[in-house]
């Protein structure tokens, strides 16, 4: 949530400093000083008998859960925000070092254990973990206490026919889910990107299309015949919305933006070199039968996805700028003809000139 963003934030920069206190001062003063918001069962200290179960839950580093691994004097687990600005105000006025933990990594324990000697408390946000989705305005708000448990659970009430279960999620960063969908195996380390070679060769045909419709389930059920009689293609939906519709559709040449849902990609691989008639016939079939369910007039594409088979420069007309930029293919036009009127940088899909 932004504001336990901005309440993180201030964690870090009041950077309260006292060695002043004792185990029970400490303790008794936290205490008193949220004695305004207090709700029963949010403030631990090691005396009850929650504390160590509470600590643990998310220790995740058997390094830090030994008996000699410092612990903090006591814990508090807010519901809401009002509750983590009253800590964080408390433990300023106090001078009581703060530690906070949510639901992500944490590989040096530091949320819940320090090595710099003196007391703290742990502001545990386990307890703030609210995913909300917005369907109209397309974003989904988790507070920073989520797991993906949580996350699951809400893809269970709402989906509950795709069985997602929690083996199915990986919780990985940007650089692991490039490893991840380029199939490497989790050993390979991201620096094998910096050797700049495909993982692998193979003779492929690629396709894409945008959608703005919800697909109804028959199509659906179309959709799994056409490709389980082919076993291929392979199609990559990737759900759009959020900034990128903001933008407006003129600004860059780029022009999918507004009530897109999803763009789709359909690839089909091969190693097999004789076997390049049967694909790409396959993924010309699948791409017709998607023909009723994705954007028309024009049927948008994806530029970088690039394909031959809507048109090219001296063998169509020039629908596929239409396709790819939408109206902004009148400027890219202009442009070209202002700056290459000699068509020096030209290519199949090159930006035609006005003529
Ligand atoms: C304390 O532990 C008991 C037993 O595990 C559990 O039922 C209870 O909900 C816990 N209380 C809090 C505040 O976590
Ligand atoms: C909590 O435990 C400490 C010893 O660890 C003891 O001195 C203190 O009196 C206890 N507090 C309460 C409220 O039981
Ligand atoms: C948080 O909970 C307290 C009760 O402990 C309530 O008074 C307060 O209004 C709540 N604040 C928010 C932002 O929900």
């Amino acid at each position: 949530m932004s504001s336990s963003r901005f309440v993180l934030f201030l964690l870090l920069s009041l950077a309260p400093f006292s060695f002043s206190h004792q185990k029970a001062q400490i303790q008794e003063t936290f205490h008193e000083c949220l004695s305004n918001i207090q709700t029963p069962n949010t403030f631990f200290t090691p005396n009850d008998t929650n504390f160590t179960q509470i600590l643990k839950s998310r220790a995740i580093n058997l390094k830090f859960r030994t008996p000699s691994t410092p612990k903090p004097d006591a814990i508090f687990t807010p519901l809401n925000e009002t509750h983590i600005q009253t800590a964080v105000i408390c433990a300023k006025k106090l001078g009581i070092h703060l530690r906070t933990r949510s639901g992500g990594h944490d590989y040096e324990g530091l949320s819940y254990t320090s090595v710099m000697g003196r007391p703290f408390v742990v502001i545990d946000l386990s307890k703030m973990q609210d995913v909300n989705v917005d369907l109209a305005d397309n974003s989904v708000w988790a507070e920073t206490g989520a797991t993906i448990d949580r996350l699951v659970q809400i893809m269970n009430t709402g989906f509950p026919e795709l069985g997602l279960k929690k083996e199915d999620c990986f919780e990985m960063s940007w650089i692991e889910s490039v490893m991840h969908i380029m199939e490497y195996p989790k050993i390979v380390p991201p620096s094998v990107l910096l050797e700049r070679k495909p993982s692998f060769l193979n003779y492929f045909k690629a396709k894409s299309d945008f959608v703005r419709e919800v697909i109804p389930e028959s199509g659906l059920e179309g959709m799994w015949k056409i490709m389980l009689e082919y076993g291929s293609p392979l199609m990559i939906w990737n759900p759009y919305g959020g900034i990128m519709s903001k933008i407006p559709e003129s600004s860059i040449p780029f022009p999918h933006r507004n009530g897109v849902l999803f763009k789709v990609q359909y690839v089909s691989a091969w190693m097999d070199p004789a076997m390049e008639d049967k694909h790409v016939s396959e993924i010309r079939k699948v791409y017709d039968y998607m023909t009723t369910y994705v954007t028309k007039s024009p049927r948008e594409a994806y530029v970088n996805y690039r394909d031959l088979d809507i048109g090219m420069n001296g063998k169509s007309d020039d629908s596929w700028g239409f396709k790819y930029f939408k109206d902004n293919f009148h400027t890219l036009r202009k442009i070209k003809t202002k700056f290459d009127y000699s068509n020096f940088f030209s290519h199949e899909q090159s930006i035609p000139l006005i003529d």
